[in-house]
């Protein structure tokens, strides 16, 4: 079976994956789980950008390696705050100055937000993926989903800024949703609903 490798090392995010795409006839597995150390430097101005650049890093890596049918999946994501003028954006896992610290990120939020009005605190998550197999061949998609962010941390599940991520109508943050329900209306969720009508074309 043709091998899917997940470009991250962030276990939560390729729990999301693995879940979404469980019925595709693809064995899904994660860097680590390939035994691949690479750490793509993301400095990209655009989810696209630094997408499609750890995609075709991580394709090179493999190829030089002697691997092949192969298809590498990327994920970029991100929070954009309407009142920050689309802050943290491709910033989101560094947004405090430490790679991947999401309390020190969540803090640095909620005080660039101290005192806003509940109905300015509009934000949303965009994920964008890009899918490339090991003859070049590539597709992106991209998906993105509206909510508040909250004045204080609620919820333990999911990872980043779930805590503060309010979404009206379920009257939930994303940490107080369990997996099924944020894949289902998530960013990353509806760009994986995208790629599993599209991936026939890699395969
Ligand atoms: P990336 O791994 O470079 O794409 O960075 C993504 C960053 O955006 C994460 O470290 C989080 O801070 C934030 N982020 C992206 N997707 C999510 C999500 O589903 N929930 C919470 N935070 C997210």
């Amino acid at each position: 079976m043709k091998k899917l490798i997940v470009a991250s090392n962030n276990k939560k995010k390729i729990e999301e994956i693995k879940s979404v795409l469980n019925e595709v006839d693809l064995e899904v597995r994660s860097l680590k789980e390939e035994g691949i150390d690479i750490d793509v430097v993301e400095d990209g101005l655009t989810f696209g950008a630094n997408s499609r650049k750890k995609a075709v890093e991580i394709k090179e890596y493999l190829l030089k390696n002697g691997k092949n049918d192969f298809i590498v999946l990327a994920d970029d994501s991100g929070l954009e705050v309407d009142y920050l003028n689309g802050e943290p954006g491709v910033f989101s896992a560094r947004y405090s100055g430490t790679h991947g610290d999401d309390d020190a990120n969540n803090k640095k939020l909620l005080e660039k937000l101290k005192n806003v009005k509940w109905e300015d605190r509009k934000a949303k998550f965009v994920c964008v993926i890009t899918l490339i197999n090991d003859l070049g061949k590539e597709i992106a998609v991209r998906g993105e989903v509206e909510g508040i962010i909250t004045e204080k941390e609620s919820g333990k599940a999911g990872f980043g800024y779930d805590p503060l991520f309010f979404i009206e109508e379920y009257n939930k943050t994303f940490s107080e949703m369990t997996g099924e329900e944020k894949n289902k209306i998530s960013h990353r969720g509806k760009a994986l609903e995208k790629i599993k009508s599209e991936i026939d074309k890699l395969i």
